[in-house]
């Protein structure tokens, strides 16, 4: 039989990385696809740069254009990221018959309703199990193979930079911009790095997950998201103390009133699993109805696991190659005519639980004062930490842990602590999730 022949939009890292992999692999993927796969052109910026892969028997060209209408090339693999030359490509690549495979999370999460429904109508596939969580089969796992039960929540550490900066923070003191240059040299950071810290990395694939997960359509623009920017050594060490890590999670989660979309820093308890996933690692927490919770782990960036979903991607593509369209595996898991409207809560309607830390001044009455604001909204206070002041100017540190309530109740709250004369400052508030099985 005829190879399968790959066109390569990208040879960065992933790029790079895929090339190698489907050379290193190539018997072992063709005894798997049933067929040999062959890449036959690639499309780079500046095609005399030195490379991490070989090219040898690639035609290599700076116009990308040229390789998403060659008429040889059944799959395009985009692996340029971005969402506007990335996006003509794919679109383009559609239009002329082409399956596509792509780790590109803010072209899915952003646009991946028009491209899903261009493919359908033209009856291509577009593969995507690379935008989420580099190596770890995610999307399969979620789509496929937790198919038969009602997912109730997921919580993921999905952005390895993220995760990268807070371990180096809490193990190593390390300051929060020299560890995300390293991060940038390793490769692992976003183009513009904004989006790994400030969270828009991890909203782009929150999006995915959400999706997969409850048979949604792809909402980006309404996910809530906070990055790690505000995160200090001090709070990270407090969180320690009352036996909690800070992650940076996303989290999606069915309510009887709708769905929570939700990127932010988080405690968990230190004894979750996914409390100790460390470094550029990745880790997606899901809790089906039928199967309990389930954890996944594994490598979230880098040239290598992000290339073993996107070979892994192409293979799936090969194998389905002759398949009815109709009863291929839907691109969002549920049929594209069975999405659901549920709508996706504001902030102010999630509950959580907090950790609150404060300056305030250290004089009788104050804490009463404090707990009385907190008691007429409802807040039940579980742990309460007040460090001495440091000198006789200093105030105290208060420190404290909620039980879940309302975010609009614990606003309120906070906006009437910081009213208050004995309080210096604002207060820091950071969300804190048990992930217990219920
Ligand atoms: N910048 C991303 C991360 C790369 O750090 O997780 C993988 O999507």
């Amino acid at each position: 039989m005829e190879p399968v022949k790959i066109g390569i939009l990208g040879l960065g890292t992933v790029g790079g990385g895929t090339l190698n992999v489907l050379t290193r692999n190539a018997e072992e993927i063709a005894r798997r696809a049933g067929r040999e796969i062959k890449v036959v052109q690639a499309a780079a910026r500046d095609i005399s740069r030195s490379r991490i892969c070989s090219t040898e028997g690639v035609a290599l060209t700076e116009n990308a254009k040229e390789v998403v209408s060659n008429p040889e090339i059944d799959i395009v693999v985009e692996l340029i990221g971005g969402d506007t030359l990335a996006r003509d490509l794919v679109m383009n690549a559609i239009a002329n018959g082409k399956h596509v495979v792509t780790a590109n999370k803010a072209l899915i999460a952003k646009f991946g309703n028009e491209i899903f429904s261009a493919a359908q109508k033209k009856g291509v596939m577009v593969a995507f199990e690379a935008a989420v969580a580099g190596g770890i089969p995610i999307i399969k796992a979620i789509r496929e193979g937790l198919a038969g039960n009602e997912i109730e929540w997921l919580a993921g550490i999905i952005n390895g930079t993220g995760n990268f900066i807070l371990t180096e923070m809490r193990d190593k003191g390390r300051d929060f911009a020299d560890v995300l240059a390293e991060a940038q040299r390793l490769g692992y950071a976003e183009a513009d790095p904004t989006f790994d810290v400030e969270g828009i990395d991890a909203a782009h694939k929150l999006t995915i997950l959400a999706a997969i997960a409850f048979g949604i359509p792809l909402q980006f623009e309404k996910v809530s998201t906070e990055g790690i920017t505000n995160i200090t050594r001090e709070d990270v060490n407090y969180a320690e103390q009352l036996g909690y890590r800070i992650k940076h999670l996303g989290i999606a989660k069915r309510t009887a009133d709708g769905i929570e979309l939700r990127v932010h820093p988080t405690l968990i308890p230190e004894k979750r699993l996914i409390a100790n996933v460390d470094g550029v690692m990745n880790a997606v927490l899901v809790k089906g109805d039928a199967v309990g919770p389930t954890l996944y782990y594994g490598a979230g960036a880098g040239a290598e696991p992000t290339a073993s979903a996107v070979v892994a991607d192409i293979v799936d593509v090969v194998r389905t190659l002759t398949s009815d369209p109709e009863n291929r595996v839907p691109h969002l898991a549920f049929q594209p005519d069975a999405l659901s409207t549920l709508p996706i809560l504001s902030m102010d309607d999630v509950v959580t639980a907090y950790y609150l830390r404060m300056h305030a001044e250290d004089k009788p009455g104050v804490l009463a004062e404090i707990t009385r604001i907190m008691g007429e909204r409802g807040i039940s206070i579980e742990a309460l930490i007040q460090k001495e002041p440091i000198n006789k100017d200093s105030g105290a540190t208060v420190i404290m842990l909620t039980q879940p309530v309302l975010e609009r109740n614990m606003n309120q709250a906070i906006a009437a602590i910081e009213k208050l004369d004995t309080i210096r400052g604002s207060v820091t508030r950071i969300r804190s999730e048990h992930l217990n099985s219920q």
